[in-house]
C-alpha cells in the first residue's frame, strides 16, 4: 500500500508535506536550514509526536551541514542552541527531546571523527530514525490487529496516522494491517476541533487507503458510544508517563471517560519513543497553549466575534485508570506496567494478549 510521507530528505534538503493545506492541496515546504524546520513544526505544517521527532533529527542534520568548523568538538558546541530551538518548538510531545538526546549521544560518541565524517553520520542517524519509526509502527499494528474482528467499528481521534509518523501511524497501524489482511471494518473519525486533524488528515489518509471512514463532529462521539455501535476506541499519544497517564490531543480525556461510562475499551498506541519515564504523573506534563486565533477562526475565516477571548490548550491528560491498554512496538501492556518499561525483559513478560 503506498504510504504518504510527511517528511523526506532529498539532495541534502528536507521536504515537509504542508499539512495545513490538506486535504485540498498536496505541497511540500523545502527547508535548507533548521530554522525553517523549526517554524514548520511550530505552525503545524508537520505535526504528530513521532513526525516532529523525525523532523527535529533532520533539522539537526541540516544545521550541522551548514556549519563551517575545523574540529568536531566545535560542531557539538555550535549545535547546542539548535537543540534548544527545536526542543522549544512544541513542549508536550516528548519525541523531539527523545530525538535530540539520541543525536547528542551519537555526536558525543563520535567526536574523534572528522567534521565531514560526523556530519555524514548525523544525517544517516536522522534517516535511520525515520526508517525505524515506520518499522515500529508496523509492529504496533501487529499487536493491535487482534482487536480487528470482521465487521467491527473503531473510533479514533485527531490524527495518529501515517501523516503523524514515519509511516503507518500508531493508532492507524492496525487499520492499515487489517485492510491488508482483507478484514472488514469501519472507522469513525472525530473531526478534532480546533485544527481539525481528524477531518482534514485522518479522514483524508484513510480514504486514500480505501478504508471505510466516517467523519463525525466531536460532540457526536458520546451518542455513538452510548448506542453500543463502537467496538473500541484507539488514539495516539504525545507523552506517556511512568504511572501510565497519557497526554494526547485535547478532547481525548473526554472520549476516554465516555468509554469507561459505556464500557467500551479505550486503547492508546504508543511507540516507546513517546514514553517518558522521568515524569511520574500526567499532571507534570507540560501542556502546550496555542494562539486563540485557531479557535476563533477556521482556516482564516472568523467564526467568533472580533476580540473575544478563547482557550486553546492543544492537549489534555487522560489518567491511566481510563486506559484499557497501551500498545507499543514491544506489545500491549496495562498502563500500570509502563513503569517497568526500562527493563524490557520484564516488560515482555507482562505483555497482554488482546
Ligand atoms: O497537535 P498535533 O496535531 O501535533 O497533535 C497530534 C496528536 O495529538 C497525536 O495523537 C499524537 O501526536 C500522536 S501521533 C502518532
Amino acid at each position: 500500500m503506498p504510504m504518504l510521507l510527511s517528511i523526506k530528505w532529498e539532495n541534502d534538503r528536507v521536504y515537509i508535506l504542508d499539512q495545513r493545506k490538506l486535504p485540498q492541496e498536496i505541497g511540500f515546504i523545502e527547508c535548507d536550514d533548521h530554522e525553517e524546520v523549526a517554524k514548520a513544526i511550530e505552525n503545524l505544517s508537520i505535526r504528530g509526536a513521532p513526525a516532529i521527532g523525525i523532523a527535529s533529527a533532520m533539522a539537526v542534520a541540516l544545521a550541522s551541514m551548514n556549519m563551517n568548523v575545523s574540529k568536531s568538538s566545535q560542531l557539538y558546541e555550535k549545535l547546542i542552541p539548535v537543540f534548544r530551538r527545536l526542543i522549544d518548538t512544541r513542549p508536550t510531545a516528548v519525541n523531539i527531546k527523545w530525538a535530540i538526546e539520541r543525536m547528542k549521544r551519537l555526536i558525543k560518541k563520535n567526536l574523534h571523527l572528522s567534521p565531514y565524517e560526523l556530519k555524514t553520520l548525523i544525517k544517516e542517524e536522522a534517516l535511520k530514525i525515520q526508517r525505524e519509526d515506520m518499522e515500529i509502527n508496523r509492529k504496533i499494528g501487529e499487536f493491535t490487529l487482534p482487536l480487528f474482528k470482521n465487521n467491527c467499528t473503531v473510533m479514533t481521534y485527531c490524527n495518529a496516522g501515517a501523516l503523524a509518523t514515519g509511516g503507518y501511524g500508531t493508532a492507524t497501524a492496525g487499520m492499515y494491517l487489517a485492510k491488508e489482511k482483507g478484514i472488514k471494518f469501519r472507522v469513525f473519525a472525530c473531526e478534532t476541533r480546533p485544527v481539525l486533524q481528524g477531518a482534514r488528515l485522518t479522514a483524508f489518509e484513510l480514504k486514500e487507503a480505501g478504508i471505510d471512514v466516517t467523519l463525525l463532529p466531536d460532540n457526536t462521539a458520546g451518542a455513538l458510544l452510548r448506542k453500543g455501535i463502537v467496538d473500541f476506541v484507539i488514539v495516539g499519544t504525545d507523552r506517556t508517563v511512568k504511572n501510565g497517564d497519557v497526554a494526547n490531543k485535547i478532547g481525548t480525556y473526554t472520549l476516554a471517560v465516555l468509554c469507561k461510562e459505556n464500557k467500551i475499551p479505550f486503547y492508546v498506541a504508543a511507540p516507546t519513543s513517546s514514553i517518558d519515564l522521568k515524569i511520574k504523573s500526567g499532571d507534570e506534563i507540560p501542556i502546550e497553549e496555542r494562539d486563540a486565533e485557531e479557535v476563533t477562526t477556521i482556516r482564516n475565516i472568523r467564526i467568533a466575534p472580533e476580540g473575544v477571548k478563547a482557550i486553546n490548550m492543544a492537549f489534555d491528560v487522560t489518567p491511566s485508570k481510563y486506559v484499557t491498554a497501551i500498545i507499543t512496538e514491544k506489545g500491549a501492556f496495562l498502563p500500570k506496567h509502563i513503569k517497568y518499561i526500562k527493563n524490557l525483559d520484564k516488560i515482555e513478560n507482562l505483555r497482554l494478549n488482546l
